[in-house]
């Protein structure tokens, strides 16, 4: 079995990487986080970036079994049903999204028609789980933190690690969203460390350029183990939950965390159209924090 290849696209709106892994001799791979365009202010979705990956599993005729998101994003929207729709991919999430679908539907008042089963996703997988793509095996790893239900994807020596880890100058993902915890990060990215070699090849979910760098996205997990900024080498657990707590406190709401997360635990489906056709998502008032 040949290591799958790695085609990274870039959506500069959100900085968001979207990844197919792909083996180009039995034309077939994965998606993961694929991004649906979306503007906020006149509530208007489009395809622009997942029409860029389709042209590219379109001209390599490249068949597609599954579409994962590494977490419940909330910072774009899922595009995971264009992949179902398109490539008849099924859709899949790390299996504790149904507590991220509990929590949101009591912040946004669901109700009972709002499924908190997971049922929105054809996959919902688990640590360890193994997904059969064909020409090669993807292994879900949970790796908790950012949220309680992140999940990372390993395809031969490729780690999808979504925002568990940044590229090393940029350091390690935020754990103040509902569910998240500075000490299941950590410990997430040490059995990271532990189990998998030294030279498995992480790629990052977002990369923000950090003092205007150019592009980076594949780091190895000896960089990280050796060069991540957020956490290193040696840095005690309770040191980097003081810094993560620290850090966290500063920083402002993803500006589309509210649409991403009505979306994404929906399975990037929209809302159910009201008595007029259209969908609409909610904006709850007060409920967060935020800077005033
Ligand atoms: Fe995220």
């Amino acid at each position: 079995m040949n290591p799958p290849e790695i085609e990274p696209f870039f959506d500069p709106r959100t900085s968001t990487l979207t990844y197919v892994a792909h083996d180009a001799t039995e034309r077939v791979g994965v998606v993961i986080d694929p991004v649906l365009d979306f503007d906020p202010v006149s509530g208007r979705t489009w395809t622009e970036s997942a029409d860029r990956v389709a042209r590219f599993l379109e001209r390599e005729r490249i068949r597609v079994p599954y579409v994962l998101d590494t977490h419940a994003h909330a910072d774009h929207l899922s595009a995971l049903p264009y992949f179902k729709e398109r490539f008849g991919a099924l859709t899949g999430i790390g299996a504790g999204i149904v507590q991220a679908q509990r929590t949101f539907q009591e912040l946004f008042n669901l109700g009972e028609d709002f499924a908190t089963d997971g049922s929105q996703f054809d996959v919902l997988l688990n640590d360890e789980q193994i997904l059969d793509v064909g020409a090669f095996e993807l292994r879900a790893l949970h790796t908790p933190g950012h949220t309680a239900a992140c999940m990372s994807y390993l395809a031969g020596d490729a780690l999808f690690v979504g925002d568990t880890l940044f590229q090393p100058d940029y350091g390690t993902a935020r754990c103040d969203f509902p569910g998240g915890s500075a000490e299941a990060l950590y410990a997430s990215i040490h059995r990271l460390f532990e189990r998998l070699p030294a030279d498995t090849r992480v790629f990052t979910c977002h990369d923000y350029q950090p003092g205007g760098r150019t592009l980076a996205f594949e780091s190895t997990l000896c960089d990280q183990r050796e060069s991540n900024v957020q956490l290193p080498e040696g840095m005690a657990l309770d040191h980097f939950v003081a810094f993560r707590r620290e850090r966290d406190a500063t920083l402002s709401m993803p500006s589309l965390i509210l649409p991403s997360i009505q979306i994404n635990i929906r399975g990037g489906d929209f809302p159910t159209p009201e008595a007029n056709g259209r969908s609409y998502l909610k904006l709850p008032l007060n409920a967060f924090g935020g800077k005033s």
